[in-house]
């Protein structure tokens, strides 16, 4: 054989890929884990995501290869929940594709869009996933620093004095994460607008809009940000489906139908039984949302005692599912993690993987019981 292919010297595994072994090694060796490390929602779905799901699964005709473009009934569902809770008008004939999770549109978006060479604008700290598939297609990644003192939005005059010329694509994701930064509609327009300045794509990946939030906000409530913008959204937060693999990119429809044609050529559409599940999901009422938000409020006060007591440093004026804290100066973030990985048997998130402006941080996550965090906070008194 002659080899692997250049990409995957460019990039490495998934950092949770490699450190969830790890950490499965010492949970099978009998050590009483607490994983505060990753944002999968441990609480179900409503009952009625599982029983859509069940129900299909039993009617024979549900087994075969489904519309490239999901159901339009799904379709609908997400063009209703848009403007239910963001006022956004999407078509669901042309402006929604539904996506196996929005982690994949990350891919197919800067498929469609982005040649080899392309520059592509990416959030320091910012989802991981943006840097590595842009390596993979070897786009070149121009890091915009996100800094606390600028409430972790973009530095614009920073981004003015950038070299714009081969830029593209810039990924956004508001409410942010791993700092929490909220989605601000100011802060949108300011993008949009430099967006069309520069003639540059803009892409809000908006998984978290629903968590902690209650007025939930879309790049597309900006006026005229179709031109120039699209959006990435999920269910894997908003309805507990992480593992369900379900979202959508939404956009003008030239732009959607240019994903779709890369998109149709990669898989084969979704189970039905998860379309429908997703259906009863997308329409879900105003209580479902702040039942979840109710247990993630209690969750986050006692994270914060969590890091008080680990003297870190953290904003309480955030949403989304994870509190990001300073370590003490001078601290390395993966040290500090291991640290408290074999002498407390709690797992946090080494910001660093975030990307450079990450260093010195750690990622705590909302979806830990109250009476795990109770037992961190008990470990800690013997530091
Ligand atoms: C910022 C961000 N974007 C995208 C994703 C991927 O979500 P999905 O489960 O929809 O693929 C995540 C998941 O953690 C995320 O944090």
């Amino acid at each position: 054989m002659k080899g692997f292919a250049e990409r995957v010297n460019v990039i490495e595994e998934y950092y949770f890929s490699q450190k969830l072994k790890e950490v499965k090694k010492l949970q099978m060796e009998g050590k009483p884990i607490i994983n505060m490390g990753i944002g999968s929602p441990d609480l179900p779905p409503h009952p009625s995501v599982v029983e859509a799901l069940c129900d299909t699964a039993r009617d024979s005709n549900s087994h075969g290869y489904q519309n490239y473009q999901g159901i339009p009934e799904l379709r609908k569902s997400f063009s209703d929940f848009y403007l239910k809770y963001y006022h956004v008008h999407l078509s669901h004939l042309d402006e929604i594709l539904p996506l196996i999770g929005s982690k994949e549109g990350i891919l197919h978006v800067s498929m469609t869009f982005m040649d080899e060479g392309d520059h592509v604008l990416i959030p320091d700290p910012g989802y991981p996933t943006y840097s590595s598939v842009s390596k993979m297609l070897g786009l070149k990644p121009i890091y915009y620093r996100l800094r606390k003192e600028n409430n972790w939005y973009p530095d614009f005059e920073e981004l003015e004095n950038f070299d714009l010329s081969k830029v593209k694509l810039m990924w956004v994701n508001y409410p942010h994460m791993p700092t929490g930064a909220k989605a601000d509609l100011d802060l949108f327009e300011r993008l949009v607008n430099f967006a069309k300045k520069h003639d540059i794509l803009l892409v809000n990946d908006n998984p978290y809009s629903f968590i902690l939030e209650d007025t939930p906000k879309s790049i597309f409530q900006v006026e005229g940000a179709k031109e120039i913008a699209i959006e990435l959204n999920s269910l894997s937060k908003t309805a507990n489906m992480a593992g369900w693999r379900v979202g959508c990119v939404t956009g003008n429809s030239e732009n959607i139908k240019a994903i779709t044609k890369v998109k149709s050529n990669v898989d084969s559409g979704m189970f039905l039984g998860i379309q429908n599940a997703a259906i009863a999901a997308l329409n879900l009422d105003r209580d479902w949302y702040n039942s979840l938000n109710q247990v993630y409020g209690l969750r986050r006060e006692l994270l914060w005692k969590f890091a008080e007591k680990l003297n870190l440093e953290f904003s309480i004026d955030t949403v989304g599912m994870f509190i990001w804290a300073k370590l003490p100066n001078g601290i390395n973030c993966r040290d500090y993690v291991d640290k408290l990985l074999y002498e407390k048997n709690i797992f946090v998130t080494p910001g660093d993987i975030f990307g450079k402006q990450g260093e010195g941080w750690v990622r705590l996550s909302l979806c830990v019981k109250n009476e795990e965090i109770e037992a961190a906070i008990k470990r800690l008194e013997f530091l």
